[in-house]
């Protein structure tokens, strides 16, 4: 049976760029793959490798699994969980240390822009969370993994531990490919767009697009975002990365190739048109989800949801565990 796994961070509010570049694959993948079975979850452990406020922390857990459901994930169908309800994360997280070398971990772009940010000292767990985020994936044979392309050198390493493993102790694992969306596997800062859009190292709110935004807001930014002074619509990453990142964005929430949307806007004098055209997609987008979200987190059905995921989860993950336990010579019983 093939298996997807993949989980969201709460470490900030969830941006326009997880939404295209990971949940809204998941939802696809959902209707396009009746055959596999899913593993969703949030990835609180990954959380605390920097600095959280203990009750932000907790309430951002449960909105990141109303989002998830409120973008369309079916809970009947999507095993929805919280990371740290399934012990045996942390369990095959260390194993994957232990599976792990120092250089490895220390060549992680991530680790590198992350240490950098750190006021209070870096955590050693933001040097090996990549073991963990293995863990993630090795603990339920998942051979499909949708990530955003910031997480492709994580997932890279994920394929060495597998096969490091398998030829070390037999097969065990795995080795899972990653999925990355064609349209929107970077989306990029309205502001910078050089940069990926991400909540955490950007000064200006004008930069990213919350799902927790309200709509004017959500249009004001979209009619903000920097632009080149050129007038014409056309995809061109190196010269106009402002403007192709808004195609981007365009084409993933409309289905439309940026071909057509090139097409559609081409005799455009100025790119006022396009802007709001876009504006009101995006926000017209992300209000059908706020209406959906709103009516989840105020009921008790979250609970629930979460609760029947752990368990479904953990008996999946309890039982690979024993058998890696096995592998190593760290299982006493048979
Ligand atoms: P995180 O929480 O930083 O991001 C969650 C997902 O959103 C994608 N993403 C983006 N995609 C396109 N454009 C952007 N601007 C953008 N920003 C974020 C990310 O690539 C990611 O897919 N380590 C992971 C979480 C994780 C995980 C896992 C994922 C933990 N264990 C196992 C898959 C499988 C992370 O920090 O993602």
């Amino acid at each position: 049976m093939n298996r997807l796994v993949s989980g969201i961070k709460p470490t900030g509010e969830l941006t326009l760029g997880n939404y295209i570049g990971a949940i809204k694959q998941f939802v696809q993948l959902q209707n396009e793959l009746p055959d596999t079975e899913f593993f969703i979850f949030i990835a609180d452990l990954h959380a605390i490798t920097t600095p959280q406020d203990k009750q932000l922390l907790k309430s951002r857990i449960k909105e990141i699994a109303a989002f998830y459901i409120a973008c369309g994930l079916d809970p009947n169908r999507v095993n929805l969980f919280v990371q740290s309800e399934v012990m045996e994360h942390a369990l095959l997280g260390y194993i994957m240390e232990s599976t792990a070398y120092i250089g490895e971990m220390e060549r992680m772009i991530q680790f590198k822009e992350k240490r950098r940010n750190q006021e209070q000292g870096v955590r050693t767990s933001l040097l090996t969370y990549p073991a963990l985020m293995a863990a993630d994936i090795l603990l339920y044979d998942a051979n499909i993994v949708p990530v955003g392309e910031d997480q492709v050198q994580h997932l890279e390493l994920t394929q060495t531990l597998a096969e490091r493993f398998n030829s070390q102790y037999g097969d065990t694992f795995v080795v899972p490919k990653p999925y990355i969306t064609k349209v929107g596997a970077k989306i990029k800062d309205l502001q910078d767009p050089t940069k990926k859009m991400s909540k955490s190292n950007d000064l200006s709110v004008k930069s990213y697009i919350l799902l927790s935004d309200n709509l004017n807001q959500i249009k004001n930014k979209i009619k903000s975002a920097v632009t080149d002074s050129d007038t014409s619509i056309y995809f061109d990453e190196v010269n106009k990365p402002g403007i192709s990142n808004l195609l981007t964005i365009y084409s993933a929430l409309t289905n439309l190739s940026i071909e057509e949307i090139v097409e559609k806007y081409k005799n455009e004098t100025s790119y006022a048109g396009f802007k709001i055209d876009l504006a009101e997609i995006v926000a017209s987008h992300i209000g059908n989800i706020q209406t959906k979200y709103n009516e989840l987190i105020a009921s008790n059905t979250l609970d629930e949801i979460l609760d029947q995921g752990a368990m479904k989860a953990k008996m999946f993950a309890s039982r690979k565990m024993a058998k890696v336990l096995n592998k190593i010579g760290l299982k006493r019983k048979k």
